[in-house]
């Protein structure tokens, strides 16, 4: 008679979970956007309006020392597929003298063991897999970062 009770009890035991995780996101004044659409569903709303990219050339800083970068200016029209990286013709070693444009890491030379390579690491060249423009849209939802550096300034101070 045991058993059964016990295993209900287990089989329950992840709706818990995903309950009390669901109110953690959902909490107070901080709910999920709705994903949905308009209700009822037939109901025709206008398109939202495309944000604006910021593409004002100023190097954004990275929330952490091995965060890809952002890309702080326009990509609109740059091939990135089998036959043409636009991406490199700037960014690429051989370029960065025309371009002035950052070189590429040494780590986009490197494969997964961190055996160096005489060109760019397959892995890396989809460049926009990783990196990504920013447009003038505010966040759906409240943003809680704190920058390493915030974390670790009471520490610093209490020593
Ligand atoms: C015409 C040359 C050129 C092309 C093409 C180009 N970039 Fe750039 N990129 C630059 C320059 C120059 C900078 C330095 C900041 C600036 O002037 O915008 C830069 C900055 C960046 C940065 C920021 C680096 C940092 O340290 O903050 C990233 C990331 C980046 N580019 C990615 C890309 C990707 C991905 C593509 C292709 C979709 C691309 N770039 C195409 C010239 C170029
Ligand atoms: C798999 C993810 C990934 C891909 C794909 C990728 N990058 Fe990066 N990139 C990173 C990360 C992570 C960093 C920061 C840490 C580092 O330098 O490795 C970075 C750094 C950079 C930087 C800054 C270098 C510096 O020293 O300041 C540039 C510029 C850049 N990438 C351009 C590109 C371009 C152009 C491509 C496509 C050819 C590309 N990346 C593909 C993840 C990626």
């Amino acid at each position: 008679m045991r058993r059964p009770i016990l295993l209900s009890l287990a089989a329950s035991l992840p709706c818990l979970f995903a309950g009390a995780i669901m109110a953690q996101v959902g909490g107070p004044g901080r709910d999920a956007p709705r994903l949905r659409g308009p209700e009822p569903f037939t109901r025709e709303v206008p398109a939202p309006p495309m944000q604006r990219q910021i593409t004002d050339d100023i190097r954004r800083r990275r929330n952490y020392p091995d965060q890809p970068p952002l890309i702080p200016h326009s990509i609109e029209g740059y091939a990135l597929d089998l036959n043409a990286n636009k991406c490199l013709s700037c960014h690429s070693r051989k370029f960065t003298e025309q371009s002035q444009a950052p070189m590429i890491s040494v780590t986009h030379y490197q494969d997964r063991d961190g055996n160096f390579l005489g060109g760019v690491a397959p892995r890396r060249y989809a460049c926009l897999a990783c990196h990504v423009p920013q447009t003038t849209a505010q966040p759906l939802v409240d943003n809680l970062f704190t920058d390493m550096d915030a974390l670790a300034e009471p520490e610093r101070r209490s020593r």
